[in-house]
């Protein structure tokens, strides 16, 4: 320790990187959890011993009965020692259990540790000599991560909230426009968009092929395929027509070439278009990213934002590398006359309004 460091001062920090820690294993508890579905069957049948979850479940007793005893010591469930069981309480059920939910967070946390330890490696090296891990290796529980993470602003925020502070955007949808949603995934959003504004036909377009797929699967299941289709494509390469309304979600700054993904939207837009860019809720202060959320987002940049843009030799922008200033930048540079921020004030994403 150097001379004149005081002693507290180092155990205060300490104590900061050991509840880190713990923060950690919880969230490496809870991967598992969610990806055994065990939080969900506590929130449907109740509260259990190991043994009984072991036998509603099927899994290995010993296994439950360590997660169980870990979950509570984390605060996740509560132990009720005059039964011995282990209970979701209600007020957890929101944010482990219920899928979609406004409050789901099951696999913001969760979902990417999955894929963590196969990558990690890769990560490092990448820090040696460049580069990044490509999207591949993350595999489809990643592309599945992002949609449970997404899903609760499709499903409870963007007709309800977000369009309405829009008003152009949504007289467009309502007179019936043809859309296309860059960026797709597994299509929720274009699902939801196609539900709610019958007049419009909508396609989804994303680069990686089994997403598309999924996004296929669920538009026939919704009984949409007359409206809604789903491509494989890099738009960066360019928009085979025109579009009234084009809708970015959670793309730009993962995207490997943000300026040409710019100017190709520019391109494909009708010259009264609209190109919806919902982004990462971000300052280009570093000063300013500071707390709880931004270290979530850096880590994540690491794990995959970042990393999965410089794989492809991209601008890697990072999580966090789409503030306003940045998007105005480039929506000039690509030949958008204007950028509007949409007046809605949300911690995790930034809506523009672009005119070409
Ligand atoms: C973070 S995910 C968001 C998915 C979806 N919009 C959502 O909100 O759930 C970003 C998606 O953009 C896709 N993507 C990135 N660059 C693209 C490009 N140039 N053309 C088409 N899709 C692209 C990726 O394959 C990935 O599926």
């Amino acid at each position: 320790m150097g001379p004149g460091v005081p002693t507290e001062a180092v155990e205060a920090f300490m104590e900061k990187v050991l509840g880190d820690y713990a923060g950690a294993s919880a969230f490496f508890m809870a991967g598992i959890g969610d990806r055994l579905g065990l939080f969900k069957d506590l929130a449907a049948s109740g509260a259990a011993t190991s043994p009984e979850l072991a036998a509603r479940t099927g899994l290995q007793e010993r296994y439950l009965r360590e997660w169980l005893a870990g979950m509570a010591a984390a605060g996740y469930l509560s132990y009720q020692p005059d039964t011995g069981r282990y209970a979701l309480p209600a007020e957890h059920a929101p944010v482990l259990a219920e899928e979609a939910g406004r409050f789901f967070l099951g696999c913001a946390f969760f979902g990417y540790s999955t894929n963590y330890g196969q990558t990690f490696h890769r990560l490092l090296g990448a820090f040696r000599e460049g580069g990044g891990v490509p999207q591949d290796l993350f595999g489809e529980e990643r592309v599945e991560s992002i949609d449970r993470f997404t899903a609760p602003w499709f499903e409870h925020l963007l007709v309800p909230e977000w369009l309405p502070a829009m008003p152009d955007v949504l007289a467009k949808l309502q007179a019936g426009a043809t859309v296309a949603d860059i960026g797709c995934g597994r299509g929720r959003a274009v699902i939801k968009l196609a539900r709610a504004f019958p007049a419009c036909s909508i396609v989804g377009y994303d680069l990686y092929q089994p997403a598309v797929v999924a996004a296929r699967s669920r538009a026939a299941a919704a009984g949409l395929c007359d409206r809604v289709r789903f491509e494989v494509r890099d738009v960066v390469q360019g928009l085979p027509q025109r579009y009234d309304v084009v809708t970015t979600f959670d793309v730009v700054h993962d995207s490997a070439d943000p300026r040409g993904l710019l100017r190709a939207i520019h391109d494909g837009l009708a010259p009264d278009g609209r190109y919806l860019c919902v982004d990462i809720t971000c300052s280009e202060r570093p000063e300013d990213n500071v707390g709880p959320l931004s270290a979530v987002r850096y880590g994540l940049s690491l794990a995959y934002c970042m990393t999965v843009s410089l794989a492809e030799g991209g601008a890697g922008l990072g999580t966090l590398g789409l503030p306003e200033a940045k998007l105005t930048e480039l929506a000039s540079e690509t030949g958008f006359s204007q950028v509007r921020r949409v007046p809605i004030e949300d911690p995790f994403n930034t809506l523009y309004v672009l005119t070409p």
